[in-house]
């Protein structure tokens, strides 16, 4: 018995040095891994070269952003209680109006906008794709929800550094409930622009918007009124004064 024990021990030993030295093996490759990796990100984080101007054009100024508002960005945009003017920094932002135009056109993977609404006016009950999150930056916002266009099943209220993440197929609508204009800044994931219906409205809403001529096709494009840029001026002087 005790010469098998001690075989046994030999024959542990002998495993457990060879696989130490796997271990020791292995931790060498990854480390010399780790470490190739680590230079070639080094390289290639300094061959990349963003000239000063280059950088400088990744500035948004708002007192720009202040100038570039769409008063008609969506079919909804022209009812009472939805006016608003909508602005896109990155990306082509939710839209159904072609008018609107990026601060910022390289590429990223998330698209910015912001929001400026009248007391009591806001989106209208919608739905999207994708997910919108959004953090108001003055005011006080009350964002309601449900799972289909027929009603209402939450509500929350939101003031400045609050976030709100809504996601994909959530109805959807909100509110400034303040008693002065109010701004909301939004991150949406990434989407092709005309691409198809977006946002779907609640029945109600096409119904409604259709009586002041507007209506979306089915790319998502706003098929405008005749009278559409009187509407776009008249808009413009009644949210956006101070940039008219
Ligand atoms: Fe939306």
């Amino acid at each position: 018995m005790q010469l098998w024990g001690r075989v046994a021990h030999d024959i542990d030993s002998g495993a457990r040095a060879a696989y130490d030295k796997c271990i020791r093996m292995h931790n060498a490759v990854r480390w010399r891994a780790t470490l190739l990796k680590t230079r070639r990100s080094y390289v290639v984080s300094t061959t990349t070269h963003i000239s000063n101007e280059e950088m400088l054009q990744r500035i948004v100024r708002f007192e720009d952003v202040k100038k570039r508002g769409i008063p008609l960005m969506f079919i909804d945009s022209i009812l009472p209680r939805h006016q608003r003017m909508n602005y896109s920094l990155v990306g082509d932002t939710a839209s159904e109006n072609p008018e609107f135009d990026p601060m910022l056109t390289q590429p990223h993977n998330f698209q910015i906008g912001m929001v400026k609404a009248p007391p009591g006016s806001g989106p209208a009950y919608h739905t999207h794709d994708y997910i919108e999150a959004f953090m108001p930056l003055t005011g006080q916002w009350r964002y309601y929800w449900g799972n289909s266009p027929d009603g209402i099943e939450g509500e929350a209220t939101i003031g400045p550094w609050d976030f709100i993440s809504l996601p994909p197929g959530l109805w959807r609508g909100f509110e400034n409930i303040s008693d002065t204009d109010s701004w909301l800044f939004s991150v949406l994931e990434p989407h092709a622009a005309f691409a198809g219906k977006d946002p779907y409205w609640a029945p109600k809403v096409i119904t409604e918007a259709r009586t002041y001529g507007f209506e979306a096709d089915e790319r998502g494009k706003m098929i405008k009124p005749p009278n559409y840029a009187e509407l776009r001026e008249h808009l413009l002087r009644t949210l956006n004064p101070e940039e008219f």
